[in-house]
């Protein structure tokens, strides 16, 4: 199962005419998919992002979410579909209670009585979020109320996550949490588009990298194979992570392309240390 969700097709946008923010940029977004979507600050990330939904609308080209023209149909029926977590969780928590906070969003797409307990409860669960139920939000730390945030979007079953920068100030074992929440969606053929500067993050959880520079795509890949390219991301200010330049500095003594985790490192050098033992 694969379906195109969202079909980029040679946008360009601009919030003054004379400095152009997007500049012909096309692409799909799939279910199932783990899309990390990089660039260095400025390069219009979050400005292509905000069009996936409709939050801002193409100078030129055309956005469709599934068959709807993002041009023509109204963002709340959107949002239905592409439901976005932005980078600062507190713009979007106002309730007295993360259950609340749950509760909002499929109460407004209709959901009530037990239909409505019942995808509440489960949102809680999925999330460990079900001891906090009725807490207020601002006394939770930080990482919590992105799992919340991200619950509340959950809650009312958006083919398309975005998250901007999800990850900020959060320390590994929230971002891990938050990782294989992810990953466990996109197996469930929801898409994720994951906006962030870790490429460590990008590395371990990514099956698809967009690479944006000056509001252009200059790659879309995988990310070993992103990782393995210096000359072209020494242009876009991007660094691959720590063990990929390891394994970069390492070719001239055997250790082949492709490799930017710390597991694949581990599993070369591992059958190298036979060789030599
Ligand atoms: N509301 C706005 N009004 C005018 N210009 C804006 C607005 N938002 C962003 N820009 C400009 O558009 C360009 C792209 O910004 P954008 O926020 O999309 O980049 P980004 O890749 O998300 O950056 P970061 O990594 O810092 O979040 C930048 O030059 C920015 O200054
Ligand atoms: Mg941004």
């Amino acid at each position: 199962m694969s379906d195109t969700l969202i079909r980029v097709e040679n946008i360009s946008f601009a919030y003054d005419a004379a400095t152009p923010v997007l500049v012909d940029v096309s692409l799909t977004v799939r279910s199932g998919e783990f899309l990390a979507l990089i660039g260095r600050n400025g390069s219009g990330k979050t400005t292509l992002a905000k069009h996936f939904n409709g939050l801002l609308k193409p100078t030129d080209g055309q956005v469709l979410v599934g068959e709807a023209d993002t041009r023509t149909v109204p963002v709340g029926a959107l949002a239905r579909q592409v439901g976005f977590v932005f980078q600062n969780p507190d713009h979007q928590l106002f309730l007295p209670s993360v259950r609340q906070e749950i509760a909002y969003g499929p109460a407004r797409l209709g959901l009530s009585g037990a239909a409505l307990e019942e995808r509440i409860n489960e949102t809680l669960e999925r999330f460990g979020l079900a001891a906090m139920r009725e807490r207020h939000p601002a006394v939770l730390g930080r990482g919590v109320r992105r799992l919340t945030a991200l619950a509340a979007i959950y809650a009312m079953r958006p083919r398309v996550f975005v998250l901007d920068e999800p990850t900020g100030g959060l320390d590994r074992r929230f971002a891990s949490r938050l990782m294989d929440l992810l990953f466990n969606l996109a197996n469930e053929g929801h898409a994720i588009v994951l906006i962030t500067h870790d490429m460590r993050l990008v590395a371990d959880h990514a099956k698809r990298v967009l690479l944006l520079r000056d509001g252009q795509v200059v790659a879309d890949d995988t990310p070993a194979a992103l990782f393995d390219q210096p000359e072209l991301l020494a242009t876009t200010g991007v660094q691959p992570p720590q063990v990929a330049r390891l394994a970069q500095a390492l070719r001239p003594q055997g250790m082949p392309g492709g490799i930017c985790t710390v597991e694949g490192f581990c599993a070369e050098y591992v059958q190298r240390l036979d060789v030599i033992t």
